[in-house]
């Protein structure tokens, strides 16, 4: 028999349900948030707001939208964390009166691990498989920068982390000092198309083991950009992609390198990668390339599942679903990974 699981991601600025029959997706809705444009970034306050106003419409349209009544449904999946403490509160909140009324169990997801399960939503791509056990996932996001040793649909270590700010926030800031829109990583895939990568050079971060660094790497874009601006105010509009892929370029080279180490050292060649900068174009072609060059089976997901969507979250719940990992009543949410 089919499983019919709701999913609900709410950890930032987007607001998402999604429905899926077994791993197979029947609906994946998502709103986003204008309202933070303005401010360069996401306040935590307007995203709580707008997330109790979108969260009813949205799930009423996953729903529409699969084409099955909510009565169907077997479970519901919530993003439990990390996250923004006042948004995932809406989306756990909406979770349990919702499953009450159903007298349904509800399951609580990791932000992190769904992102990485994303992986096993059946895809309609060519060729597609699923990355067999133990593989290697780069999870790349807007909070957080990770290579996790993946060793079943429930057993995730952590084997490098950031010690500062996350990739995706180096891309974020990077935009914001050039002036232009959050989030800024799509924008600066966008201008390094068309930008000379080896315009400007940053210094990479000595980083041992397989841990990451990138707030070095921000620092010496901000004043590069200052100590020009001063002698040509013109600077960033006459430079802008030659700005956006260099630091892209140093982004990426310091992603693959240690991605590089960690398959030498695990020997595992099962390579993944999840995340919202999983979306970035040039990494994407980075590590198709490099796994050509090295041997292993490259598994990127597709766009709809890079950044944030609520697909992931309710395929992280499909296989709790299965091992009957219920959450209770009273579950709360945590802002900051617990491993
Ligand atoms: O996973 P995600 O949607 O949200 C978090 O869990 O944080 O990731 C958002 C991050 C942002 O920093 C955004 O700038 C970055 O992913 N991002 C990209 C691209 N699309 C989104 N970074 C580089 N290139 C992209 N195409
Ligand atoms: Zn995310």
């Amino acid at each position: 028999m089919s499983i019919f699981i709701l999913g609900i991601e709410s950890s930032c600025d987007d607001t998402a349900a999604a429905v899926l029959k077994d791993n197979k997706v029947l609906a994946n809705i998502i709103a986003g948030q204008d309202v933070h444009k303005k401010f360069g970034g996401v306040v935590p306050e307007l995203a709580s707001r707008a997330h109790q106003q979108n969260i009813v419409p949205v799930v009423d349209v996953a729903l529409k939208t699969a084409g099955i009544e909510k009565i169907q449904l077997n479970a519901v999946a919530f993003t439990r964390g990390p996250g923004l403490l006042g948004s995932l509160l809406v989306g756990i909140s909406f979770s349990k009166a919702f499953a009450m009324g159903l007298g349904i169990p509800i399951i609580e997801a990791d932000h992190l691990k769904a992102h990485i399960l994303s992986h096993f939503i059946e895809s309609e791509k060519e060729g597609y498989r699923p990355p067999s056990f133990p593989f290697l996932c780069l999870t790349v996001s807007g909070g957080h920068t990770q290579i996790v040793v993946v060793k079943s649909h429930h057993e995730f270590e952590i084997i490098g982390r950031t010690l500062d700010d996350a990739a995706g926030e180096a891309f974020d800031k990077a935009a914001k000092i050039m002036g232009l829109p959050y989030p800024g990583g799509p924008v600066i895939d966008k201008l390094a198309k068309e930008g000379n990568d080896m315009a400007f050079r940053f210094p990479k971060p000595e980083v041992p083991s397989l841990n990451f660094s990138f707030s070095g790497i921000k620092t010496s874009f901000l004043y590069l950009v200052r100590d020009h601006l001063a002698k040509d105010n013109q600077f960033i509009e006459k430079n802008k992609t030659g700005l956006a892929a260099s630091i892209q370029r140093t982004i990426i080279e310091v992603l693959m390198e240690k991605l590089k180490q960690a398959s030498e050292k695990t020997g595992i060649r099962e390579i993944a990668i999840a995340g919202g900068v999983s979306a970035n174009s040039a990494l994407r072609e980075n590590l198709t390339e490099v796994g050509k060059k090295n041997g292993w089976q490259v598994h990127i997901p597709e766009f709809s599942y890079s950044t944030d969507n609520a697909a992931m979250i309710a395929m992280a719940g499909y296989f709790k679903y299965l091992n009957h990992d219920f959450a209770g009543q009273d579950v709360t949410p945590y802002a900051r990974s617990k491993d």
